[in-house]
């Protein structure tokens, strides 16, 4: 049997599909056309997919053998998982290993936004700091400010308890259902609106799917204070982009911190020009151990469904 894998990504997925007999067409270099896409999965009856590549339906029907697509990460947006099942072929994705990574990043951007860090930094560099100056680069502290963290599942509960027990930060969240460990962070289980209306920071931590699309648009950063920040690790397409930047740059909000854009290819240049935003190329999963473990659950996947013949442990639904 045939895999292709569109990206490199860490030896143990490739050590575990070799050892389970499998052949592999391994891509390693630029992410693959839909043109390419669609030749290369023609023979292959899995793929393991990352997320520049968007799986449709073209490229499903494309591919004669496949059984399962098999997603380097937890989001699967990018994947018409729904058309693949109606055809019988199941979509997998790596979740629960890479939980500590996203919310320690999200907490990262917090700071670093808020405390200026991108831009002290760059001061720095440029050789501008020549003594101690108690007015420059303030920003606010995070200990008793509110964090609103909308999508409370594996990364919305860590980021709870690091914001709770590490910085001292009451916690806001809302989501479809109410979170059972709550009690763990003092969660308080609120709408939308009251999240931004009362928090300090609001973290998006909930996947991207229609009824999440554009989830934080004009009228919701108008609810949001003016000293908010607004944190994204998930998908950049949750947030009206340009209702961001117009919230950004007439300062209706105080800054952001981002991990995710709408088009990832081709980040929107107007973030450039905001020195109130700070901004990183979807990293916020790119731990050493978190990566290991993605690679390990995206090849069990496959094993699991192709040689085991059991149920694989991700299945998306
Ligand atoms: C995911 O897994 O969905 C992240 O965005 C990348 O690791």
């Amino acid at each position: 049997m045939k895999i292709l894998i569109t990206r490199k990504i860490p030896e143990n997925a490739i050590r575990i599909l070799k050892e389970s007999g499998f052949e592999i067409d391994y891509r390693q270099g630029e992410p693959l056309s839909k043109k390419e896409l669609i030749s290369s999965v023609k023979d292959v009856d899995a793929i393991i997919a990352v997320i520049p590549d968007l799986i449709d339906k073209e490229i499903i029907d494309a591919g004669n053998n496949l059984k399962i697509i098999s997603c380097y990460s937890v989001g699967y947006d990018n994947i018409d998982y729904k058309y693949a099942e109606s055809k019988g072929i199941i979509t997998t994705n790596t979740p629960g290993h890479l939980t500590e990574s996203v919310a320690e990043h999200s907490a990262g951007l917090m700071l670093a936004v808020a405390r200026n860090i991108v831009m002290a930094d760059y001061y720095v560099r440029q050789g501008k700091y020549k003594y101690w100056d108690p007015m420059i680069f303030l920003g606010p502290s995070l200990k008793g400010k509110t964090i609103g963290i909308i999508g409370m599942g594996r990364i919305g509960q860590h980021l709870a308890k690091i914001a709770n027990k590490g910085f001292g930060m009451k916690i806001l969240y809302s989501d479809p259902i109410k979170c059972s460990i709550e009690k763990e962070f003092d969660g308080e289980f609120c709408n939308l609106e009251y999240v931004l209306n009362n928090s300090d920071f609001v973290s998006i931590n909930c996947l991207l799917t229609e009824s999440t699309r554009h989830l934080i648009s004009e009228n919701e950063f108008k609810m949001m204070k003016a000293s908010a920040f607004l944190i994204n690790t998930s998908r950049g397409a949750v947030v009206n982009e340009i209702a961001l930047i117009n919230a950004l740059k007439n300062k209706i909000i105080a800054g952001a911190g981002l991990d995710v854009f709408e088009d990832e290819e081709t980040v929107n240049p107007e973030f450039y020009k905001l020195k109130n935003v700070v901004l990183t190329p979807h990293i916020a999963s790119a731990t050493n151990e978190a990566r290991i473990e993605m690679a390990k659950i995206a090849a069990e996947n496959i094993v699991d469904l192709l040689i085991k013949k059991i149920e694989p442990k991700f299945k998306v639904k």
